[in-house]
């Protein structure tokens, strides 16, 4: 088809993920044992932007060992696929892997997904404005809750996008539950393609996480500006470390932000204690054989149409049926 013929759409839904849970969400977390924080905080202006300049580290391997897969194979996608489809991007941030696959597929619809509502915006208006072929119905909302998607989608083939290993920050009973509302979403016959980060030596996977110039130790802190400029919080961003080590016996990369000393910080005008040298949990990336994403993957209900990887066996590909 030519896609002249095509007249796009532009429309923004806001589903308001969440602003009044915020608070106690953060708090019930820096008040547990350990302490912990969702990897959704990491995402404000400054957040999208630290993660793009991580996606191009020479030690972070993930993006563009992902990009080399769909260099290879997203013309196989597309002809698997068919037509009158609406691609929906789960965390969409502003990567250039939608463009490809928008270019591969050419759907008759994009929703993007994400909690970080003007960088959601700005980049939504700005793929609509190169494709203007494309109706694209972007989505603020909290995906790791069950949503509905637009009505005016009603009728495309739903085909879900997951790139970048994000599949990786849940917990797998997390994970399961996640894709277990995303084939909800899709509906049955909807197809999901999922990039997940595989099993490999530790040192690859520490470098990949504790990168040289220091931009991961930046993205990581600036979860506490983040939480400075939404909740009133004080943390002083001089007084924490960022650390990133490889839990063996879960397969995941587990964050840290350790304290450089003790200290009380306010948050949403409470006291919150850290004790010298004590953590704050900010993310975990699990990494995965391919038959353990699988299993999870089939416990959703979805099934393998096909499953592609890299020469190093590094990172795998999945297209996926919702039965
Ligand atoms: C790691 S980036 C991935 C961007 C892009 N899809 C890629 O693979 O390069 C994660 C994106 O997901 C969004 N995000 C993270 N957690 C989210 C959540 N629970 N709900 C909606 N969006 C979320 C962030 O704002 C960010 O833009």
């Amino acid at each position: 088809m030519n896609m002249g013929d095509r007249v796009g759409e532009f429309a923004f839904f806001d589903y308001e993920p969440g602003e009044a849970d915020m608070a106690s969400e953060v708090i019930e977390g820096l008040k547990g044992e350990p302490k912990q924080i969702s990897p959704k905080y990491f995402y404000d202006q400054r957040g999208s932007e630290l993660f793009e300049a991580i996606t191009e580290l020479e030690e972070y391997y993930l993006t563009r060992t992902e990009l080399g897969l769909f260099e290879a194979h997203l013309d196989e996608v597309a002809s698997l696929l068919g037509d009158n489809l609406c691609v929906v991007e789960y965390g969409s941030g502003s990567s250039l892997k939608i463009r490809k696959l928008l270019e591969a597929v050419t759907p008759n619809a994009y929703v993007p997904i994400d909690i970080s509502q003007e960088h959601l915006k700005a980049n939504a208006q700005r793929l609509y404005e190169d494709y203007p072929w494309l109706r694209v119905y972007p989505v603020c909302a909290d995906f790791s809750q069950p949503l509905t998607l637009p009505a005016v989608t009603d009728g495309l083939r739903k085909v879900g996008f997951f790139p970048g290993s994000s599949i990786g920050n849940f917990e797998p009973s997390a994970a399961c539950q996640f894709l277990t509302n995303v084939h909800s979403e899709l509906g049955s016959g909807g197809a999901l393609l999922i990039g997940v980060d595989r099993k490999k030596p530790v040192e690859i996977l520490v470098d990949a996480y504790n990168d040289a110039k220091g931009v991961t130790a930046e993205f990581n802190l600036n979860v506490l500006s983040h939480l400075n400029a939404r909740l009133r919080a004080t943390f002083d961003i001089q007084q924490f470390d960022h650390d990133a080590r490889y839990n063996e016996h879960d397969g995941c990369i587990q964050m840290f932000l350790r304290s450089r000393t003790d200290q009380v910080v306010e948050v949403d005008g409470q006291p919150v204690r850290f004790d010298l040298d004590e953590e704050l949990h900010t993310e975990n990336s699990y990494k995965f054989h391919p038959e353990e994403f699988l299993a999870i993957a089939a416990e959703a209900g979805f099934k393998q149409t096909r499953q592609w990887t890299d020469e190093q066996d590094w990172f795998a590909l999945f297209l996926l049926e919702a039965l």
